[in-house]
């Protein structure tokens, strides 16, 4: 135990000399209390957002007092942010919160560290998946969310539009840029008539709004991409005597010129919310250091648009502690829709499973792949006045009527597994499940890696249900992959249900068709492959050496066919929701803000890995 405390100790003066001029929290602590060290490479600290992700990273961590915090600042500069990095894998750390500077200069030692430690990666996103969890804002819809909120307030009279925006270059900052005109543009009588670049900075956004006035007699709207610009404009507008001009910028943060205070005062018109992410990073960190379960992959948070109308009410929500005293058990209504494959069985028992040991009341109904008996499902939870309500879609559209009824009884709505597709984003509370976009750009990606000639190659798609989620975004992934490689063909193409009777149907038809044309079969899921595979030795061929087979899920039954030589690859979609739905919906009773999206960490499963890949399977 003295050998442990002594060097600890040492360890703990090493960190110091080394660091520096770096910032290391919790220092009052004793050596003794520290169980995890923690990195933190900051791309800059210019940025005042970036101030508030650090002290939300610092009053975070000094909730516990076996954390210790080390943090760099990369003055914005790749090059001494990957020192920075070195230098603290070299000191030891147990796990890298990193917001990297540039996402493609700062990939490969993200690489690095994650082939050591865990590694959580905030707001700008690293090339590949060579990390634990990524946890950001969705730039494009943040830009959007703005576009809209501006042609309401020029609806009708129309008028000119100033975009202010930080440093040139930054892919966050194109694509609110890219959100925000896709909006703009579809009015008439809105015009951007200019772009200035403000660095995030207030002065700079203010000496640029000096000059705007100068250079246009008419300025109706200035959309920053801060609030700090936005407020650097409004006061050059004030200096000149103007007050016709709206303000709207991002962030949305609390305390003084924070966001919420100019929306309050009336200086900025509206904000959209852009949290850092911070304060969650620290919280997964901990759950990440103590090997808890169910960790996702990504987290995208979630953007409130904030007006006059809502400001006072925003800010009591998310800035005073809402203390649930009671002991009411939380009552969860979960539509499940339908028992289609082996997927859908493991999913249904890992949410009850998952139900009983959170102690939450489950009052689970399962489907029949009708949407009508979901519709019904979710009825019956309003009228039963449960705390929250969660359901897997059957299919993306033809929701907003009966969530509009959840939303006016006051009860929450979480989406597992499927979204859906709606204008009105305020209709559910979060999404939880896999990205099934990627999905399928594994499976082509497995694929050009395995098929390496240059002949043309025959695919057969057998797609999942019409207007499902899974089957919308897996095709879509696929298609974008093998776009670029023009020897790969989708000859067929056809929608079936997710079981494996349509997934031998579908394929009978196709072999009917196409004879020994067909080269590979991309199944949507699973079942659909084991059914395709049915109907291929049927036929006098062999599955998995006559035709490549590839699917989805990863099931115990697609690893037997891998092991079976019949099945050549699965890409994981995780059913295990479970845990991750209970502690949402706790997190959801308890006042906290939820993200708009949590996706799940998923792998590739190739048929010559099977056999080890097996021995940690759950489902
Ligand atoms: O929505 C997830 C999909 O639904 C699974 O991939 C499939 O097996 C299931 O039926």
């Amino acid at each position: 135990m003295l050998k442990i405390k002594y060097s600890m100790a040492i360890f703990l003066i090493f960190i110091f000399i080394l660091t520096g001029c770096q910032r290391s929290f919790n220092q009052e602590e004793s050596s003794d209390q520290v169980t995890f060290v923690i990195g933190v490479s900051q791309a800059n600290l210019i940025e005042p957002w970036r101030v508030i992700m650090n002290e939300e990273i610092k009053e975070e961590a000094l909730k516990h007092k076996d954390v210790r915090i080390v943090v760099t600042d990369a003055v914005q500069n790749s090059e001494k942010q990957i020192l920075d990095v070195e230098k603290l894998l070299q000191q030891g750390i147990d796990l890298l919160i990193i917001s990297p500077n540039d996402s493609v200069a700062l990939t490969p030692i993200v690489a690095k560290a994650y082939k050591k430690i865990p590694v959580i990666v905030l707001d700008r996103a690293v090339e590949g998946y060579d990390y634990t969890l990524y946890i950001g804002p969705d730039n494009k819809s943040i830009g959007r969310e703005a576009g809209k909120y501006i042609g309401e307030l020029l609806a009708g009279t129309g008028g000119n539009v100033v975009e202010i925006q930080g440093p040139t270059g930054l892919p966050s900052l194109q694509e609110r840029s890219a959100g925000f005109r896709e909006i703009i543009n579809q009015y008439d009588n809105i015009k951007i008539i200019d772009t200035v670049i403000a660095d995030w900075q207030r002065d700079k956004a203010e000496d640029e709004m000096e000059k705007l006035l100068q250079q246009y007699p008419k300025i109706d709207v200035v959309f920053a991409h801060s609030d700090y610009m936005a407020l650097g404009a409004y006061k050059a507008a004030k200096k000149k005597g103007i007050n016709t001009i709206k303000f709207v910028g991002i962030d949305g943060f609390a305390g003084p010129n924070g966001g919420l205070q100019l929306v309050e005062k009336g200086i900025l018109q509206g904000t959209f919310t852009c949290l850092t992410g911070g304060r969650e990073a620290i919280q997964y960190a901990l759950d990440i250091l103590n090997k808890e379960r169910g960790i996702p992959k990504k987290i995208i948070s979630r953007s409130n648009k904030i007006t006059l109308s809502n400001v006072f009410q925003y800010a009591k929500v998310n800035h005073e502690v809402k203390k649930d005293n009671s002991n009411h058990k939380i009552v969860l209504g979960f539509s499940q829709l339908g028992a289609e494959s082996d997927w859908r069985k493991a999913n249904s028992q890992s949410i009850k499973a998952a139900a009983h040991a959170a102690n939450i009341e489950l009052i689970f109904i399962e489907g029949d792949q009708q949407q009508e008996s979901q519709i019904r499902a979710i009825r019956s939870f309003i009228n039963q006045g449960v705390d929250v309500i969660a359901f897997s879609p059957i299919v993306e559209s033809g929701w907003s009527e009966i969530l509009e009824e959840a939303k006016g009884a006051g009860i929450p709505v979480i989406l597992s597994d499927r979204g859906i597709k709606s204008a009105d984003n305020s209709l559910y509370y979060t999404f939880i499940g896999s990205d099934f976009v990627e999905e399928g750009r594994r499976v082509a990606r497995w694929l050009i890696g395995k098929e390496t000639t240059t002949e043309g190659v025959n695919i057969v798609e057998l797609e999942g249900t019409a207007d499902s989620a899974p089957a919308i975004d897996r095709k879509k992934g696929f298609a974008e992959i093998i776009a670029n490689h023009p020897q790969f063909k989708v000859i067929y193409s056809v929608a079936g249900d997710f079981t494996k009777d349509s997934g031998y149907e579908m394929m009978k038809s196709a072999l009917e068709m196409y004879k020994k044309d067909i080269h590979v079969v991309y199944a949507h899921n699973d079942d659909m492959a084991l059914g395709a595979i049915k109907a291929i030795e049927e036929y006098g061929l062999r599955p998995g050496k006559d035709i490549l087979i590839v699917s989805i899920d990863a099931t115990e039954a697609a690893f037997d066919a891998m092991l079976a030589g019949k099945l050549n690859c699965t890409v994981e979609c995780t059913p295990l929701l479970g845990p991750q739905l209970m502690q949402t919906v706790k997190n959801l009773m308890s006042g906290r803000q939820l993200p708009v999206r949590i996706i799940t960490s998923e792998g590739v499963f190739p048929a010559e890995t099977a056999r080890m890949d097996r021995l940690n399977r759950r489902y």
